[in-house]
């Protein structure tokens, strides 16, 4: 029988691991058309196709899931500990500021987490200064745009080099 192509956005398996997954919050599956002087004009599915293609040179196994939905968000984090995956990237978008539950969720799955920001959230209303993730957090990257994700994800690969031994 002929071999199926895989056309998840998983790429190749970690030994020992299920891998990395991306998590985007609510209204950023708008990138590229949403208020572009805030968060640029790279879309969603740009970022994450540039995250896959990072990850699978280094042989890492990388999924990305948007949703602007929080209770979504919370079951996919559930299920990130069931698949095993080792760490997560997280814009939670507006949860950051709001959701006591998503940030429940990653503490009470013991996920290492980067949380990545496109904006500044630090340059712009008061409101967005705080964050119910960033003590959780491994680090924050906030303001660098798309790239922040790149930064993230090679902070994560060395872990993971490392881990490996
Ligand atoms: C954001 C900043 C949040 O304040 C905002 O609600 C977002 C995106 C960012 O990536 O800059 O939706 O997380």
């Amino acid at each position: 029988m002929k071999k199926q192509k895989d056309t998840s956005s998983a790429t190749s398996q970690v030994p020992g691991g299920a891998g990395l997954l991306v998590l985007h919050g609510p209204n950023l599956n708008l990138l590229g058309s949403r208020e572009p002087d805030h968060y640029g004009s790279t879309t969603l599915a740009e970022i994450n196709r540039a995250l896959a293609q990072r990850a699978e040179a280094a042989g890492v196994h990388l999924e990305a899931f948007q949703s602007n939905h929080e209770g979504v968000l919370i079951e996919r984090v559930h299920a990130a500990r069931e698949q095993g995956i080792r760490y997560l990237i997280i814009n939670p978008a507006a949860y950051t500021h709001t959701s006591v539950a998503l940030r429940d969720a990653l503490a009470g799955t013991d996920i290492p987490f980067v949380e990545v920001h496109l904006s500044n959230v630090y340059a712009r209303e008061p409101f967005r200064q705080h964050s119910y993730f960033s003590d959780l957090a491994l680090g924050v990257i906030t303001g660098l745009g798309s790239e922040g994700y790149l930064l993230a994800l090679e902070y994560l690969l060395s872990k993971i080099s490392t881990d490996q031994g």
